[in-house]
């Protein structure tokens, strides 16, 4: 271990910071658990699976064609799917195979394991969602191909999930407000597992969410493709719910809400080489809806491109809600013509009613911002909007640069702790540094002791 490693998160931070005004260590200001949270590829236990196509390793090849499907896009190829299914989960080292050149319809399925070791998912081909609502089966209210209980399993492929959600789209309470509000289906669901891979794949059009990653441990995905018209409603790109151990990496996400949303109970979630846009950006939340309790630790977002999108990275909670959201480190970030670029909303409300306040909030605090520039549609491109009897606290606002191409910029701070290093534009002076200066002066001065800078 290091020479850090005695010293609380906490003090850390406030103490390093204080300690960098003098010495000009610009990389110091950071939480070091923070720092070096990194999540490495090999971490996941999955051992190397030959491609199918090499016939080497004694690959079982499960082809949805020799269960009597289609592939016209027309007929019901969902019988064929789940039989071959059946098969490849059972069979250890198969490759459940979608082939290239075709477009199988599937309706709702639910892919259940345990399976055997070593499965493999191959989507070459298309997979298309029925696309009339009214047809929908009720008893798949929320999603549409849903994996859960797989451990070690491969999802590869150049093929594409199509939910041909557009008639959903139009049925959304969002889009018209006499419909009623209720949930559409998510094109991929992968539940309840440990040890996954997600490679390639296109995710489009979806009813509603495209990729839910639920109550999973270990999972990499790499070079997925999400796209959805930016005006589709609810059409979040990935999102990660009570999951932990997870990476995104060279992925790239277009569509009519959040790119990427992380909710309750998920922690060391990665980010790696994200392209945003169309979208509502990338979000922690929300969190706290009815009085719901919110976790979300050890979060990171490592280079990224946000286009023409309503927000940048952000944060958001409702009011009433408890738990908190800590430890998450938004960095290398270019933003282009975003609207809210750096963004914490602690009075969220995403209802047909309007929200009451109340006292009781989800706790946002060790969040640092690092070297995030571009430009802004909206003068306000830094916005801590949070909690008044629940502040935010040790915001970090370093080397941020952001510019709006006609007229001044400007931060927002409502019930907001923290401090800037190094470059601040808009200056973030609205942040109260009463956590450096006043209750933990004895911590910092502990502290410094202790880290030997
Ligand atoms: C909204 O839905 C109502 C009822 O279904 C319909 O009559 C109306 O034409 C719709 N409005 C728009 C703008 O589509
Ligand atoms: C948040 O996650 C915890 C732990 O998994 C769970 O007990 C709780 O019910 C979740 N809250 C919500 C609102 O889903
Ligand atoms: C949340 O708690 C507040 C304050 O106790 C209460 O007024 C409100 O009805 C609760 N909301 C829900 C959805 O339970
Ligand atoms: C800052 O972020 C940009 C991406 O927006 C990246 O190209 C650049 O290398 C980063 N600078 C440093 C010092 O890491
Ligand atoms: C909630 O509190 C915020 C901040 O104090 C205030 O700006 C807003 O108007 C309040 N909203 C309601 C509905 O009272």
């Amino acid at each position: 271990m290091d020479k850090f490693y005695l010293v609380p998160l906490l003090g850390l931070l406030i103490a390093t910071h204080v300690v960098a005004g003098h010495m000009v260590c610009n990389n110091i200001g950071i939480p070091e658990e923070l720092e070096s949270l990194e999540i490495e590829e090999n971490e996941v236990e999955l051992s190397e699976i030959p491609s199918w196509k090499s016939q080497r390793g004694g690959k079982v090849l499960v082809n949805v064609d020799s269960f009597s499907a289609v592939g016209d896009g027309v007929s019901d190829d969902t019988q064929a799917f789940q039989k071959a299914w059946d098969v490849a989960c059972s069979t250890p080292k198969s490759v459940f195979f979608v082939p290239q050149g075709r477009s199988y319809l599937v309706s709702a399925t639910k892919f259940k394991g345990p399976c055997a070791d070593k499965l493999t998912i191959q989507i070459d081909g298309t997979i298309v969602a029925p696309d009339e609502p009214k047809n929908w089966d009720p008893k798949f209210e929320r999603v549409w191909l849903e994996f859960s209980k797989l451990d070690k399993a491969v999802f590869q492929g150049d093929g594409v999930i199509d939910g041909s959600g557009s008639k959903w789209w139009a049925e959304s309470c969002k889009k018209n407000k006499s419909n009623p509000c209720r949930g559409a289906p998510t094109a991929l669901t992968i539940d309840l597992s440990t040890a996954i891979r997600v490679k390639g794949l296109t995710i489009q059009n979806s009813q509603q969410m495209h990729f839910v990653i639920s109550r999973c441990e270990a999972v990499r995905i790499n070079g997925v493709k999400v796209s959805a018209p930016g005006d589709s409603p609810n059409t979040d790109g990935i999102h990660i719910s009570e999951s932990t151990n997870v990476v995104i990496q060279d992925t790239k996400i277009g569509t009519g809400d959040d790119c990427i949303s992380i909710v309750n109970a998920s922690s060391i979630i990665k980010m790696n080489r994200i392209y945003c846009g169309p979208g509502h950006g990338i979000s922690i939340g929300s969190l706290g809806k009815d009085n719901s309790t919110g976790i979300v630790t050890k979060v990171i977002l490592d280079t990224a491109v946000l286009k023409e999108t309503t927000n940048g990275v952000r944060i958001k909670t409702w009011q009433g809600g408890s738990g908190y959201v800590r430890g998450v480190r938004f960095q290398n970030v270019k933003m282009d013509d975003v609207s809210n670029p750096i963004i914490i909303d602690q009075f969220y409300c995403d209802s047909p009613t309007s929200c009451q306040n109340q006292t009781s909030a989800v706790k946002v605090s060790e969040i640092i911002y690092r070297n995030i520039s571009g430009t802004t549609k909206s003068a306000k491109a830094i916005k801590f909007d949070c909690s008044d009897s629940v502040p935010c606290s040790n915001l970090v606002l370093s080397n941020v640069d952001l510019e709006k191409q006609d007229g001044t910029v400007e931060a927002y701070c409502h019930s907001a702790r923290g401090f800037g290093e190094g470059v601040v534009h808009p200056a973030a002076d609205c942040l109260t540094s009463s956590d450096k200066s006043d209750e933990l002066a004895e911590s910092i001065a502990e502290d410094i002791r202790h880290t030997e800078l």
